[in-house]
Protein backbone atom coordinates (compact mmCIF):
# COMPACT_ATOMS: atom_id res chain seq x y z
CA UNK A 1 0.00 0.00 0.00
CA UNK A 2 1.59 3.50 -0.78
CA UNK A 3 2.10 5.87 2.10
CA UNK A 4 0.23 8.87 0.37
CA UNK A 5 -3.48 8.43 -1.96
CA UNK A 6 -3.93 11.90 -3.87
CA UNK A 7 -6.95 11.20 -5.42
CA UNK A 8 -8.44 14.85 -7.12
CA UNK A 9 -11.43 15.97 -9.27
CA UNK A 10 -10.30 18.87 -11.34
CA UNK A 11 -12.62 20.39 -14.16
CA UNK A 12 -10.31 23.28 -15.75
CA UNK A 13 -6.87 22.30 -14.24
CA UNK A 14 -6.51 23.89 -11.45
CA UNK A 15 -7.26 21.40 -8.52
CA UNK A 16 -5.02 19.35 -11.04
CA UNK A 17 -2.00 21.99 -10.87
CA UNK A 18 -2.50 21.65 -6.91
CA UNK A 19 -2.44 17.58 -6.94
CA UNK A 20 0.66 17.51 -9.28
CA UNK A 21 2.69 19.66 -6.82
CA UNK A 22 1.71 17.24 -4.10
CA UNK A 23 2.62 14.13 -5.91
CA UNK A 24 6.10 15.65 -6.88
CA UNK A 25 7.10 15.52 -3.18
CA UNK A 26 6.03 11.87 -2.80
CA UNK A 27 8.49 10.46 -4.81
CA UNK A 28 7.13 6.75 -6.27
CA UNK A 29 5.67 5.77 -2.92
CA UNK A 30 2.13 7.21 -4.38
CA UNK A 31 -1.55 6.37 -5.37
CA UNK A 32 -2.38 8.91 -7.46
CA UNK A 33 -6.23 9.28 -9.76
CA UNK A 34 -8.73 10.96 -10.55
CA UNK A 35 -11.77 10.67 -8.56
CA UNK A 36 -13.84 8.92 -11.31
CA UNK A 37 -11.60 5.93 -11.30
CA UNK A 38 -9.88 5.75 -8.14
CA UNK A 39 -9.52 3.14 -6.16
CA UNK A 40 -11.18 2.95 -2.56
CA UNK A 41 -8.89 0.34 -1.35
CA UNK A 42 -5.67 1.62 -2.56
CA UNK A 43 -6.96 5.23 -1.16
CA UNK A 44 -7.88 3.60 2.69
CA UNK A 45 -5.08 1.56 2.30
CA UNK A 46 -2.41 4.73 2.19
CA UNK A 47 -0.98 6.27 5.04
CA UNK A 48 -2.19 9.74 4.28
CA UNK A 49 -4.95 10.51 2.17
CA UNK A 50 -4.86 13.59 0.21
CA UNK A 51 -8.52 14.67 -1.50
CA UNK A 52 -9.01 17.50 -4.34
CA UNK A 53 -11.89 19.40 -5.40
CA UNK A 54 -12.84 22.84 -6.80
CA UNK A 55 -16.18 24.35 -5.48
CA UNK A 56 -18.75 23.47 -7.40
CA UNK A 57 -22.61 24.10 -8.02
CA UNK A 58 -22.98 26.00 -5.29
CA UNK A 59 -20.44 25.60 -2.63
CA UNK A 60 -20.60 21.74 -3.92
CA UNK A 61 -18.16 19.35 -4.45
CA UNK A 62 -17.30 18.54 -7.79
CA UNK A 63 -19.57 15.18 -8.87
CA UNK A 64 -17.13 12.47 -9.66
CA UNK A 65 -15.51 13.53 -6.16
CA UNK A 66 -18.77 13.64 -4.46
CA UNK A 67 -19.36 10.44 -5.67
CA UNK A 68 -15.92 8.94 -4.47
CA UNK A 69 -15.75 10.47 -1.26
CA UNK A 70 -19.68 9.74 -0.44
CA UNK A 71 -18.12 5.87 -1.09
CA UNK A 72 -15.35 6.21 1.18
CA UNK A 73 -16.87 8.41 3.97
CA UNK A 74 -18.00 5.38 6.22
CA UNK A 75 -14.64 4.26 6.73
CA UNK A 76 -12.18 7.28 7.08
CA UNK A 77 -12.36 6.77 10.72
CA UNK A 78 -8.95 6.89 12.71
CA UNK A 79 -7.40 8.11 8.82
CA UNK A 80 -4.89 10.97 8.36
CA UNK A 81 -6.31 13.04 5.52
CA UNK A 82 -5.60 16.43 3.64
CA UNK A 83 -7.81 18.27 1.21
CA UNK A 84 -7.27 20.67 -1.25
CA UNK A 85 -8.81 22.40 -4.01
CA UNK A 86 -9.97 25.58 -5.90
CA UNK A 87 -12.54 28.14 -5.84
CA UNK A 88 -13.27 31.59 -7.39
CA UNK A 89 -16.35 33.86 -6.14
CA UNK A 90 -16.85 31.92 -2.55
CA UNK A 91 -15.60 32.20 0.52
CA UNK A 92 -14.11 28.63 1.05
CA UNK A 93 -17.63 27.33 2.29
CA UNK A 94 -17.33 23.96 0.59
CA UNK A 95 -13.99 23.20 1.58
CA UNK A 96 -14.64 24.11 5.32
CA UNK A 97 -18.01 21.87 4.86
CA UNK A 98 -15.98 19.01 3.56
CA UNK A 99 -13.69 19.49 6.86
CA UNK A 100 -16.83 19.06 8.50
CA UNK A 101 -17.31 16.04 6.86
CA UNK A 102 -13.94 14.31 7.51
CA UNK A 103 -14.06 14.88 11.09
CA UNK A 104 -17.34 13.79 11.57
CA UNK A 105 -16.68 10.81 9.66
CA UNK A 106 -13.44 10.02 12.43
CA UNK A 107 -10.49 10.93 10.35
CA UNK A 108 -8.09 13.47 11.64
CA UNK A 109 -7.80 16.46 9.59
CA UNK A 110 -4.30 17.00 8.56
CA UNK A 111 -4.50 20.50 6.74
CA UNK A 112 -6.32 22.31 3.54
CA UNK A 113 -4.90 24.22 0.86
CA UNK A 114 -7.14 26.61 -1.19
CA UNK A 115 -6.24 28.27 -4.20
CA UNK A 116 -8.03 31.23 -5.69
CA UNK A 117 -8.43 29.91 -10.08
CA UNK A 118 -4.95 28.88 -10.88
CA UNK A 119 -2.42 28.40 -7.86
CA UNK A 120 0.08 30.30 -7.15
CA UNK A 121 3.74 29.48 -5.55
CA UNK A 122 2.57 29.77 -2.17
CA UNK A 123 -0.40 27.61 -2.74
CA UNK A 124 1.74 24.60 -4.28
CA UNK A 125 4.70 25.31 -1.48
CA UNK A 126 1.14 24.82 1.07
CA UNK A 127 0.33 21.74 -0.76
CA UNK A 128 3.65 20.07 -0.91
CA UNK A 129 4.01 20.41 2.92
CA UNK A 130 0.85 18.60 3.92
CA UNK A 131 1.67 15.88 1.35
CA UNK A 132 5.01 15.54 3.60
CA UNK A 133 3.05 15.61 7.20
C1 LIG B 1 -20.45 25.24 -12.69
C2 LIG B 1 -19.45 25.92 -11.78
C3 LIG B 1 -19.77 26.11 -10.46
C4 LIG B 1 -18.89 26.77 -9.58
N1 LIG B 1 -19.24 26.96 -8.27
C5 LIG B 1 -18.41 27.66 -7.45
C6 LIG B 1 -18.78 27.93 -6.10
O1 LIG B 1 -19.84 27.52 -5.62
N2 LIG B 1 -17.91 28.64 -5.34
C7 LIG B 1 -16.71 29.12 -5.83
O2 LIG B 1 -15.96 29.74 -5.08
N3 LIG B 1 -16.33 28.85 -7.10
C8 LIG B 1 -17.14 28.14 -7.92
N4 LIG B 1 -16.76 27.87 -9.21
C9 LIG B 1 -15.44 28.30 -9.67
C10 LIG B 1 -14.45 27.13 -9.67
O3 LIG B 1 -14.33 26.54 -8.39
C11 LIG B 1 -13.06 27.64 -10.12
O4 LIG B 1 -13.15 28.02 -11.48
C12 LIG B 1 -11.95 26.63 -9.93
O5 LIG B 1 -10.71 27.28 -10.20
C13 LIG B 1 -12.07 25.41 -10.84
O6 LIG B 1 -11.02 24.52 -10.50
P1 LIG B 1 -10.63 23.31 -11.45
O7 LIG B 1 -9.86 23.88 -12.62
O8 LIG B 1 -9.77 22.41 -10.62
O9 LIG B 1 -11.89 22.65 -11.86
C14 LIG B 1 -17.63 27.22 -10.08
C15 LIG B 1 -17.33 27.03 -11.44
C16 LIG B 1 -18.22 26.40 -12.28
C17 LIG B 1 -17.85 26.20 -13.74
Amino acid sequence: MAKVAIVYATTTGNTEALANAAKEVCGSDVYFASADSADAGETLGAGLILLGSPAMGAEQLEDSMESFFSSIEGQLSGKKVGLFGSYDWGDGQWISDWSDRVTSAGASLVGIVKAHLTPEDVDLEAVKKLASC
